[in-house]
């Protein structure tokens, strides 16, 4: 099937593309792309989260030259919908990271790539290119035991274009995968972490009686709080991080002057029953006040959903699976079409709000979740 056929093939919205997918994808990489940590509780509260919140319309207000744009980082976006990192692409179809980043740019979407992208930093830039209007360029971090490796990871992205750096906090380790490891899920042949190549092994564990091969192991080199000032110190790009969803922590974040937050539970990949991020995100909104660019992933697959989490204070947005999906479906057109679906879906919540433009979504598009009630804010 050639890539139109796929994308006219009654594929509509997301969920269309997830459900084609699955009959593109093998077992092996089904497992992989779709899963989450252990029962995928939190994978399927996302979802059902965000989809619950009600929305308000609102009628006869004027729209004429409504828009979606954004500024983030100092730069105005076309719209506020980025391409979440995601590792190992070439898994979904051959084109692989090289496909998200033509999508990305045709689309003027910004792109997150992934510390485990199976395609090379100084190529996904290269595809990205620098057209007029394209989205922001952001290099996905993941520190390595050894500093001086993950430094020059830096360095590379640095030279290659990359404006910002997205330090992910949230997976010291990985979460219990249980579908993966019922699927024996493995790498295929050829496909590999690129940019981790060259990597030196971990030191050997402590001497000495291991209680726990993981905290004697791989959390011994587990990134802290000094490591995020480390990295500050160590690049001229802004540093945001990934994967908050404590008001404590997006404090701390602040208090280390990060040029932004990503409230993110990682997909349901990491900690199991962790908190929805429709449920932590206007907690961790209200704890920063504004103090910083706020972004949230997970489970969004509605332009409904989209609006509702600028709603409730994220200032742009990151899908992760559904764009792998377009790529298993069609490559670069599938990546471009759920884009594109995603934004048509995102002006029409928008109209049927009463929203010209995105400053004017506030609290007031949705019902207040806890009381059921019109949410009344500053903001008319
Ligand atoms: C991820 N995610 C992720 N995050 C990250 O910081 N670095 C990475 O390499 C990856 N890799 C990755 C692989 C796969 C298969 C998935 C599904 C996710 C998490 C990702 O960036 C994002 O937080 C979630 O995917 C958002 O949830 P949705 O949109 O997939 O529901
Ligand atoms: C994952 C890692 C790569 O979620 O972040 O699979």
């Amino acid at each position: 099937m050639n890539a139109l056929t796929a994308i006219a093939d009654g594929i509509v919205n997301l969920d269309d593309h997830e459900t084609h997918a699955r009959t593109m994808l093998d077992a092996n990489a089904w497992a992989y792309f779709a899963g989450a940590a252990a029962d995928e509780r939190t994978l399927a509260a996302n979802r059902s989260d965000w989809s619950h919140l009600q929305l308000l319309p609102r009628v006869l207000r004027p729209l004429a030259g409504g828009h979606t744009r954004v500024t983030l980082l100092g730069r105005e976006l076309a719209h506020p919908i980025l391409l979440a990192p995601v590792a190992w692409q070439r898994m979904a179809h051959p084109d692989g990271e090289i496909a998200s980043a033509l999508a990305a740019s045709a689309l003027q979407a910004g792109l997150v790539l992934s510390t485990q992208s199976s395609t090379p930093l100084e190529d996904v830039a290269r595809a990205m290119g620098d057209a007029p209007g394209r989205g922001p360029l952001w290099f996905q971090l993941y520190l390595q035991h050894d500093r001086g490796f993950t430094r020059e990871l830096v360095q590379r992205a640095e030279r290659a274009g990359y404006e910002a750096l997205v330090l992910t906090v949230d997976a010291p380790c990985h979460g219990a995968r249980d579908r993966e490891r019922r699927a024996g899920f493995r790498l295929p042949p050829g496909i590999r972490a690129v940019h981790l190549d060259g990597l030196p092994p971990a030191p050997a564990q402590a001497q000495g009686p291991v209680q726990s091969a993981l905290f004697d192991g791989l959390l011994r080199q587990a990134p802290t709080w000094d490591d995020v000032a480390w990295l500050q110190s160590v690049t001229r790009l802004p540093v945001l991080l990934k994967g908050i969803l404590h008001a404590d922590d997006a404090r701390q974040a602040a208090a280390l002057q990060v040029a932004g937050v990503i409230v993110s539970n990682h997909g349901g990949r990491t900690l199991d029953t962790a908190i929805t991020t429709a449920s932590a995100l206007p907690r961790i909104a209200e704890a920063l006040q504004g103090a910083l660019p706020l972004l949230v992933d997970g489970g969004i697959r509605r332009g409904t959903e989209v609006l509702k989490a600028l709603a409730l204070g994220a200032h742009a947005v990151l899908i992760g699976r559904p764009a792998v999906f377009g790529l298993a479906n069609a490559g670069a057109h599938g990546v471009a079409h759920v884009l594109r679906l995603l934004r048509d879906e995102l002006e029409i919540a928008m109209a049927l709000t009463g929203c010209r433009t995105l400053a004017d979504v506030s609290r007031k598009v949705l019902l207040h979740p806890a009381t059921g009630d019109f949410t009344i804010d500053s903001k008319s």
